[in-house]
C-alpha cells in the first residue's frame, strides 16, 4: 500500500526542488545579462629594451549593460591600453575579459573582430580613419563588412547627425582635427553597438561642438541603452556618468560614484 500524504510530500518536494532550481537558473541569467564586460586581474607588459614594462597591473572591474561610466587618469596611466584591451584590439598578458558574455582570451583574431563588428564601437584617440575612403564610406564600414544593405544612406543620416552633412565626401585629410573625430564618432555608432569605447572623444572639439557629442553619447545610451565606456580628461563629461573608475600608474585607484574630480 502507499501513503497519499507521503506521495503528495515527495510530490510537493519535487515542485519546491524545480522552482528553487529554475530561479538559480533564472538568477543566472539575469546576472549575465547585466554585466556586459568583465575585466578580471587584468596586466599588460612590454618589454622595452631588455626591461619589462607593466602598464596595466592587475586590473579589475565589472561594467553593467546600459550603464554610463569615465575613465580618468593622468596621460601615460594606462587608459588607452585598457580600452584596447577590453575591446580585444590587443590581448592581455595576464587576466582575462568576458565581453558580451564571450572570453575573448578563447577566440582568434577572426573571431574577436567579428565579435566587435556585432557589439563593439569604438572611437579611437587619434580618430584611425581610412585615408583612402570619403567621410560617408568611412562611416558605412562597419555595416558593409556585414554586407548589409542600406549602408551609405544609414553613414550620411549619422554624419548629419554629428554636424557633418555638408562634409560626406571629403577625404580624412580635407578634414579638420575635429571634424575627423567626428566621423570617428559617427561610425563608432552604426553598428549599433551594445557596448561603446570612447578614447577622449571630445579632446579635439572646441566647447560647443565637443557639447554636442557629449549630448548624442548619452542620448543614445539612453535611446537604445548602448553601455558607455568614456576615457576623458573632461571632467564635465566625467562627472554626467555614473561611475568613474580612475587609474595611476596602471592600477585602479579609485572606483565609484559621486567620486570628487580633482
Ligand atoms: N607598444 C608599446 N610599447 C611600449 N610601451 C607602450 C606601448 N604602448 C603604450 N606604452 C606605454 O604604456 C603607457 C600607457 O600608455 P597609454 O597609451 O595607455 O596611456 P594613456 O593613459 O592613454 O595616456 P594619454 O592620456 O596620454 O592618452 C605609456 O607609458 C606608454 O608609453
Ligand atoms: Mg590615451
Amino acid at each position: 500500500m502507499t501513503d497519499p500524504d507521503a506521495d503528495r510530500k515527495v510530490a510537493d518536494r519535487k515542485v519546491a526542488d524545480r522552482k528553487v532550481a529554475d530561479r538559480k537558473v533564472a538568477d543566472r541569467k539575469v546576472a549575465d545579462r547585466k554585466i556586459v564586460l568583465d575585466v578580471r586581474n587584468l596586466t599588460k607588459t612590454y618589454i622595452s629594451g631588455d626591461r619589462p614594462l607593466t602598464v596595466l597591473d592587475d586590473v579589475s572591474f565589472a561594467i553593467e549593460a546600459g550603464s554610463a561610466n569615465a575613465i580618468v587618469g593622468p596621460s601615460g596611466s594606462g587608459k588607452t591600453t585598457l580600452l584596447g584591451l577590453c575591446a580585444g584590439l590587443d590581448q592581455a598578458s595576464k587576466g582575462k575579459v568576458v565581453l558580451a558574455g564571450t572570453p575573448l582570451d578563447e577566440l582568434d583574431e577572426d573571431a574577436r573582430a567579428r565579435l566587435r563588428n556585432e557589439h563593439v564601437g569604438f572611437v579611437f584617440q587619434t580618430f584611425q580613419l581610412v585615408p583612402t575612403l570619403s567621410a560617408v564610406e568611412n562611416v558605412a564600414v562597419p555595416l558593409e563588412l556585414r554586407g548589409e544593405r542600406g549602408a551609405m544612406r544609414r553613414a550620411a543620416e549619422l554624419l548629419e547627425r554629428v554636424g557633418l552633412s555638408d562634409r560626406l565626401h571629403h577625404y580624412p585629410t580635407q578634414l579638420s582635427g575635429g571634424e575627423q573625430q567626428r566621423v570617428g564618432i559617427a561610425r563608432a555608432f552604426i553598428n549599433r553597438p551594445k557596448i561603446l569605447f570612447a578614447d577622449e572623444p571630445t579632446g579635439s572639439l572646441d566647447g560647443q561642438t565637443g557639447g554636442a557629442i557629449e549630448d548624442l553619447l548619452f542620448e543614445i545610451n539612453a535611446e537604445a541603452g548602448t553601455t558607455l565606456i568614456v576615457v576623458t580628461h573632461d571632467l564635465e563629461l566625467a562627472t554626467r556618468t555614473g561611475r568613474v573608475i580612475r587609474l595611476r600608474d596602471g592600477r585602479i585607484v579609485d572606483d565609484g560614484s559621486n567620486v570628487k574630480i580633482t
